[in-house]
């Protein structure tokens, strides 16, 4: 049966600011996708997630059915230092695909953008690459940008970045992941 979309409770935390039990829930659910184990997501969130990153959370009942981790981090443009998000790890719990939860989740990701006027940034496989657009992101050529992780097979995407880029200046977009 479809989930009413006004069930859904959407919930935003500061990674200095989440509880254990919510980050465990997290960390169970991101792996039922990314299959490492849960130590294994544990020392990944250790190494990559800082305290001022950012959660975003969708509840059924106070259970965790959505998230993303939205990564603040640097990027150099226009030969600029500036903020953006690393957009990172959307996922919807399995039973709750394909009811356009994960369209509804992308908006709030969006919102929070558009609130904290930063430029989004993802990394994603082609196959994905419609489910983002679908949501306003839209591909970033790959020839225009650098990132500092080995990802050349994925594409970059972007969200609240148009007009942002000066046309006149041809240098290279840097996004940097730590
Ligand atoms: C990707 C994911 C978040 C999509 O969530 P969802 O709630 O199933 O997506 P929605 O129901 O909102 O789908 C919106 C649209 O995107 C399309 N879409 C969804 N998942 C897709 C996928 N894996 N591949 C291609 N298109 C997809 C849907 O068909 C739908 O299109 P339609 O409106 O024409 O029917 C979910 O499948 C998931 O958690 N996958 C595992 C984790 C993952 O791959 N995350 C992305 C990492 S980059």
């Amino acid at each position: 049966m479809r989930l009413n979309i006004l069930k859904l409770k959407k919930k935003t935390f500061k990674h200095c600011k989440i509880t254990k039990k919510l980050n465990n829930e997290i960390l169970l659910l991101k792996n039922t996708f990314w299959k490492h184990g849960i130590k294994s997501q544990f020392l990944w969130q250790f190494k990559n997630v800082k305290p001022q990153d950012v959660h975003n959370c969708l509840f059924v009942k106070k259970k965790l059915v959505g998230y993303t981790l939205l990564r603040k981090r640097r990027m150099f443009l226009n030969k600029k230092k500036h903020y953006f998000y690393l957009v990172d790890t959307v996922t919807i719990s399995k039973k709750y695909r394909q009811q356009n939860i994960g369209s509804y989740l992308m908006e709030m990701n969006n919102d929070f953008l558009k609130k904290s006027k930063r430029i989004g940034f993802l990394l994603c496989k082609k196959n994905l690459m419609n489910f983002y657009a679908k949501s306003g992101w839209k591909k970033i050529k790959k020839n225009t940008f650098k990132i500092n992780v080995k990802k050349q097979s994925l594409n970059g995407m972007t969200f609240n970045f148009e007009g942002r880029r000066n046309k006149h200046n041809k240098n290279l977009i840097y996004f940097l992941t730590n």
